[in-house]
């Protein structure tokens, strides 16, 4: 794990090293003064020797003054090499993220790529800057100091040597009951983000429901179920503080108590006692941040090893080696096909689909909500691999495809559509960045948005917010279509995509595909059964299978689930007149 991540450290290598030289350099310095101090009291003070006095006093003054300049350099290095350290990181995993299909992303849900990709990669920041710190500045001073105590009294300091094995026997027990309600901790991040991302995303479904008493419920739980993991692995680590300050002052008690014997007996001057409490709190300070450091390195454990989850991740879909490069046309074709969803390995979502399609042919896909139409459609443009049988387009099966070269020809609007905040020319450039005005205009004339988007006052250049917020239903509708029909694709797919958009502008918008673009496969999913009867041909989807193939009339006269359907609406429309 620490391997993965240390390769995102990086052009920050060299500060990464410098910082622990410095911190090295600063103990140096802390632990040469309490030497002094010794020195200032026995053979100045005490003696009454005012040059030692100056001399030692001006030794005093520089190493105090270098200490501190070491730290701050050490103190820069270190917070530069940690935030260029995340920042690789966080590049590193987004560009990784880029990659994965949406199995990939299916499995482990975007609100968890978002905590693992914010909040655990700054856990891991905070561990990484703490190490440069800390890992070679405590342990430096503790043998340092150590040293320089037995230098002064070599009894005395054995007690020091029977406090290190005490405290580290205690730091790992608590670190190991630790670990584990951390791991839970952060799992539950993944939902408390989960619930707030939907809320905030769907609030307005929210309000004009009146659910926020049962969203708040929501988030009440899961931030509850947060508070009390973190409070039981708080809880275990609150044990440290006590152990460490047990031990140091017992340490200290120890140490002033055998001294002062030694003192009372001519054996030991009081320079020598001032030096060596000096020196055990620098070695108990010093072990008190080792232990921090344990628990800091705790959690970023259980974070790192979901950042290296993310980097491990094999997206499931690649390009082949020589993979083809052109969509020949836009014929499809589905041999012996089952799929299921990775969440749901176990139940067939689509189950033994045989279809053939002509290319430039018009194929309406009608069947009940669940009835895996999306699921079908998506297996085109290679959104998702089939788990059996294969998929043709152009008589090559689209595993061969090169994968930019298929999605550019397979143009799906998504039944979720989305818009990105920009203006609308921006968000209509995805489907094709070197678009001209005029092109842009004739796909919107198409998609009959062209209409809608002149009357706003900025016109193609009008500002969309987040998400699309500022656009209406139907219009941001026939905004993805128009943004799909600017690929120049060879087959055109619409998941449910005129739901929003009334019946005439619907049917308007059919039949500019029919006159403006013939030798377009195109693939309509509706639950109006208007929307799909004038198709050339209908297939009918039933829990995962086709029930039927054909054309309206067809259907009419065979398909008791297409006429049912047909009846129910048409009866509707009846009724209403
Ligand atoms: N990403 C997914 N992960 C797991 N299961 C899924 C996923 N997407 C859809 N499903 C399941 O697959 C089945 C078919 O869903 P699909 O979206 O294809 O239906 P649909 O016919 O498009 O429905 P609708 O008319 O409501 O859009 C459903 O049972 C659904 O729960
Ligand atoms: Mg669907």
């Amino acid at each position: 794990m620490i391997k993965k991540l240390a390769k995102s450290i990086r052009e920050y290598k060299k500060l990464a090293i410098i910082t622990p030289i410095f911190m090295i350099l600063e103990v140096v310095m802390e632990v040469l003064i309490p030497y002094l101090i010794a020195n200032l009291i026995d053979n100045g003070i005490n003696a009454g020797n005012m040059n030692v006095i100056l001399k030692v006093g001006v030794y005093l003054i520089i190493c105090a003054f270098m200490s501190l300049l070491f730290s701050v350099i050490a103190g820069f290095t270190a917070s530069k090499a940690s935030c260029g350290f995340a920042k690789n990181l966080r590049h590193d995993i987004y560009y990784k993220v880029q990659d994965y299909s949406f199995y990939n992303i299916d499995k482990f849900s975007s609100s968890s790529i978002v905590t693992r990709l914010t909040t655990d990669v700054s856990n891991v920041q905070m561990a990484f800057m703490m190490l440069m710190r800390m890992a070679f500045r405590a342990p430096f001073t503790i043998i340092f100091a150590l040293i320089m105590a037995f230098n002064v009294n070599k009894t005395i300091s054995l007690a020091f040597l029977f406090i290190i094995p005490v405290l580290g026997f205690g730091l790992i027990l608590i670190v190991k009951k630790a670990h584990g309600y951390f791991d839970k901790v952060f799992k539950t991040y993944d939902k408390l983000n989960n619930v707030i991302s939907e809320n905030v995303r769907g609030m307005r479904v929210v309000k004009s429901y009146v659910r926020e008493d049962y969203e708040i419920s929501k988030f009440k739980k899961v931030s509850n179920e947060i508070y009390k993991n973190f409070t039981k692995a708080e809880k275990v680590i609150a044990f440290n503080s006590p152990l460490m300050q047990s031990v140091v002052y017992g340490c200290i008690l120890l140490v002033s108590y055998i001294s002062a014997k030694y003192i009372v007996g001519g054996l030991m001057t009081t320079g020598e006692l001032t030096s060596l409490i000096t020196y055990s709190l620098q070695i108990l300070m010093n072990l008190m941040m080792l232990s921090m450091l344990f628990v800091m390195f705790t959690i970023a454990g259980s974070s790192g090893k979901r950042i290296v989850e993310l980097l491990d991740e094999v997206p499931d879909i690649k390009d082949v080696d020589n993979p083809v490069m052109e969509v020949k046309d836009g014929s499809i074709k589905f041999k012996d096909v089952n799929f299921s969803y990775a969440k749901n390995k176990d139940k067939l979502c689509l189950k033994d689909i045989n279809l053939e399609i002509k290319s430039g042919e018009c194929i309406g896909i009608i069947g009940g909500t669940g009835s895996s139409k999306s699921s079908l459609v998506q297996l085109i443009p290679r959104l998702y691999d089939v788990t059996s049988g294969c998929v043709m387009v152009g008589n090559v099966s689209v595993k061969d495809y090169d994968i930019k070269a298929l999605r550019d020809k397979v143009a799906m609007v998504l039944q979720k559509n989305v818009l990105f905040s920009g203006t609308i020319k921006e968000n209509l450039r995805w489907g094709n960045e070197n678009a001209t005005d005029e092109e842009i205009e004739h796909v919107c004339k198409v998609a009959q948005a062209d209409g809608f988007i002149k009357e706003f006052p900025d016109g193609y250049d009008t500002y969309i917010e987040q998400g699309g917020s500022n656009v209406s239903g139907g219009q941001r509708q026939r905004l993805c279509i128009a943004r799909a029909l600017l690929k120049n694709p060879k087959i055109l797919i619409l998941d449910d995509s005129t739901s929003a958009v009334d019946t005439k502008t619907d049917k308007l918008i059919r039949n500019s595909f029919k006159n403006e673009m013939k030798s377009v496969t195109k693939i309509i999913i509706a639950q109006r059964i208007n929307s799909v009867m004038d198709c050339d041909r209908i297939i009918v989807m039933d829990n995962g299978r086709i029930d039927a193939f054909g054309t309206h009339k067809e259907l009419l006269k065979t398909n008791a689930i297409y006429r049912e359907v047909y009846e129910s609406q048409t009866k509707g429309v009846m009724a209403n007149e």
